[in-house]
């Protein structure tokens, strides 16, 4: 199983976005999919018409300090074959300052998925564009991490914090993370994307993954039906585009695991 976070602190960027496509995608291949929401807004459950209201369905329960559930027995099906979603709900914005005092609560979504080795092939967590409690619990389980980001200045300069929360959370865990910058909304027809995309090259280098994810107006026609990109055909350039980004990023993922083996 190999555990994703995608995460930026910038909002807006297209993680949710990212999340879903990515995991209809795998989920295409016939891989077992678990997409994690993370973000008290719930966007993602939102996607698939899961939003959990009362909060007893949703990753909050896992950070209930007695008998929390398992991941697997609050796991949904999004009615998409290999697709299952762990929802969010608001209460999950109050747990930063309910679990102020207890120790130890940077990896418990990682040991809750410990569990799962055998259930899903991949699990991809959608981080709140906040450096919290949930991103750190993000960070720490995840093998990968990607970022996608806006080519705009504004964009770039969240980028910066992310980077320095990144490395906060490798120094504390002692390992590194893999990631990816994943360019997101890209409009060429406008310099200051181009600029933007020329400059994130510059300073990120390889880290930028070669498959950009243009601006596409299909990609919320999509959400706002509730559809991943997948089931969407007039979204299908966008679809082929987050495919290229998918292949990319295994192929990516195959060499970092031949270094480190
Ligand atoms: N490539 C794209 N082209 C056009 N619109 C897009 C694209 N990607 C995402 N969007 C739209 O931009 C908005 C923000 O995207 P998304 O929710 O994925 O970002 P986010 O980073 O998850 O935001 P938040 O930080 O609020 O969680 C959504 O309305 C989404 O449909
Ligand atoms: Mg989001």
């Amino acid at each position: 199983m190999e555990i994703w976070a995608i995460a930026n602190q910038k909002g807006g960027v297209g993680k949710t976005t990212t999340t879903a496509a990515l995991g209809a995608l795998l989920a295409e291949e016939g891989m077992r999919v678990l997409l994690v929401d993370l973000d008290p807004h719930a966007s993602l459950s939102g996607y698939f018409s899961l939003e959990d209201l009362s909060g007893m369905g949703s990753v909050y329960e896992l950070f209930r300090e007695h008998n929390p559930p398992t991941i697997a027995s609050l796991a949904r099906n999004t009615g998409h074959r290999g697709l299952w979603l762990l929802p969010a709900a608001a209460p999950m914005a109050t747990l930063d300052r309910q679990l102020a005092t207890r120790k130890g609560t940077g990896r418990i979504l990682a040991n809750a998925l410990t569990m799962l080795d055998n259930v899903y092939d991949y699990v991809l967590l959608d981080c709140p564009p906040t450096l919290g409690l949930l991103m750190i619990n993000a960070l720490a389980a995840a093998q990968r991490l990607l970022m996608p980001t806006q080519t705009e200045t504004l964009a770039l300069d969240g980028l910066e914090r992310m980077q320095r929360s990144m490395q906060m959370i490798e120094r504390s865990m002692g390992r590194v993370l893999p990631h990816w910058i994943v360019p997101t909304m890209y409009d060429a027809g406008t310099l200051n994307n181009r600029i933007s995309l020329m400059t994130l090259r510059e300073r990120y280098g390889h880290a930028v993954t070669r498959q950009v994810i243009a601006a596409d107006p299909q990609i919320c026609e999509a959400a706002e039906h509730g559809q991943p990109l997948t089931c969407w055909p007039a979204a299908q350039q966008s679809t082929d585009s987050y495919r290229a980004l998918l292949r990319e990023l295994l192929a990516a993922g195959r060499q970092v695991n031949e270094v480190s083996a």
